[in-house]
């Protein structure tokens, strides 16, 4: 039991959708994948493209983490990618985005951040793209809820292939008004706890492109061609081999169950007034940081946001230190800037960034960065006590 005055996160699922799943278990015949997968499926789809027109494919899988290896692995298949073929990663964002990319042959090459969006920074993306013409593919992270800058990573990469890990930004918007995931090569999301909606664990990867979704689809599932669109085709070209049991790719076992999808399903009703709420609060925010340029790198405000946390980029090391000794006082919890600096991290001691700078930002916000929660449960009085606690921070 947390019982932090502010905690980073609290329990998001309802005596509603407690229900729902209670009466799902007393009633259901069928718990392993099924129906109600499809059905959260379909209504995820509908909600990606709700303001403007896509059309998505979307599968229900374990986790954000393996919507993400699954999503690699199925890039690499359909567009041929090679051992040893460049991937352009940030510095900052979640392990489980930059692992696949390692563990499935490829190389990264990283790049640093920027201060606002803590996307690419795109003018090291540019020395990059000078010194390495040959990056096949850029996974791209919205993180923290704000919007990356994918239109101009096209520009500066027109060939490489684009994909999205949207797993902490859900509803966050692109220039265009667009959700981002929505008319994505390839999108993933998470909906573990904390995030703008749970299943418990979960995650969803979605595409516009309808032959990767359905090689996800085989992959998702052991590699089994029954799962295929294309079953009929699979059949003929193996007629040996009984039909429920054609392995056409290689594959994982990343499924998810009913249970979670019920869930999935009840809280999706609730996804947009939560990205909304958490929108309210992250305007108040942004005038907090800026009433303190002595303490805090300034932050403007980012259109299209659906902001996840209260990130903090300190001054220095100094007043990093002083904002963690007020956040404990007044039961505050705070956690690093999602992993900090990923090369500082002993899994990948052996890479390096691929950076001219001599102060990298991804350094500044792991050594001076600190985020607290932002939910639907974070008031208005929450956000004036905030930037009251922070005025009596002395320079
Ligand atoms: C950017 C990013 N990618 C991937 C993940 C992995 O999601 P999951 O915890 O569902 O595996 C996370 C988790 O928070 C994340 O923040």
């Amino acid at each position: 039991m947390n019982n932090k005055r502010w905690p980073l996160m609290g329990e998001t699922i309802t005596f509603s959708d407690r229900l729902k799943m209670a009466y799902f278990c007393l009633t259901a015949n069928r718990f392993t994948y099924g129906e109600k997968v499809k059905e959260f499926e379909t209504k995820w789809n509908d909600w990606l493209t709700e303001e403007k027109y896509g059309k998505h494919n979307s599968l229900y899988v374990s986790s954000g983490s393996t919507a993400n290896f699954l999503l690699v692995a199925a890039v690499i298949e359909k567009y041929g990618l090679k051992p040893g073929d460049k991937v352009l990663l940030p510095a900052c964002t979640w392990m489980t985005n930059v692992s696949p990319i390692i563990q499935l042959g490829l190389t990264p090459i990283f790049c640093d951040v920027n201060m606002q969006n803590y996307s690419f920074d795109l003018d090291e993306a540019k020395l990059i793209a000078r010194k390495h013409k040959d990056i096949k593919l850029i996974f791209v992270t919205h993180l923290l809820g704000f919007p990356a800058e994918n239109s101009k990573l096209k520009e500066i990469f027109p060939k490489a292939l684009i994909i999205d890990d949207v797993c902490e930004s859900h509803g966050c918007k692109d220039e265009t008004g667009n959700r981002v995931g929505n008319l994505s090569l390839g999108a993933t999301f998470s909906f573990y706890f904390g995030h703008h909606m749970s299943t418990i664990e979960g995650g969803m990867v979605t595409t516009d492109n309808i032959d990767l979704y359905d090689l996800m689809r085989m992959k998702r599932s052991h590699g089994l061609a029954r799962e295929s669109l294309v079953f009929k085709m699979y059949q003929d070209l193996s007629p040996e081999i009984d039909p429920q049991f054609i392995f056409q790719t290689d594959g994982y076992n990343f499924r998810n169950h009913e249970i979670c999808a019920v869930l999935g399903i009840s809280q999706l009703d609730r996804l947009s007034s939560m990205v909304d709420k958490r929108r309210s609060n992250y305007t108040k925010y942004v005038e907090i940081i800026n009433n303190f340029p002595d303490l805090f790198h300034p932050h403007e405000y980012i259109e299209g946001n659906s902001s996840f946390c209260f990130p903090f980029i300190c001054k220095s090391k100094e007043l990093n230190l002083k904002m963690k000794d007020k956040f404990n006082e007044h039961g505050i919890e705070y956690r690093p800037v999602v992993a900090g600096n990923l090369l500082s991290q002993p899994f990948l001691k052996n890479y390096k960034m691929e950076t001219k700078r001599k102060i990298p930002n991804a350094q500044i916000i792991h050594t001076q960065g600190v985020y607290i929660g932002n939910n639907h449960f974070v008031t208005h009085y929450d956000m004036e006590f905030l930037s009251e606690i922070i005025g009596e921070i002395n320079v």
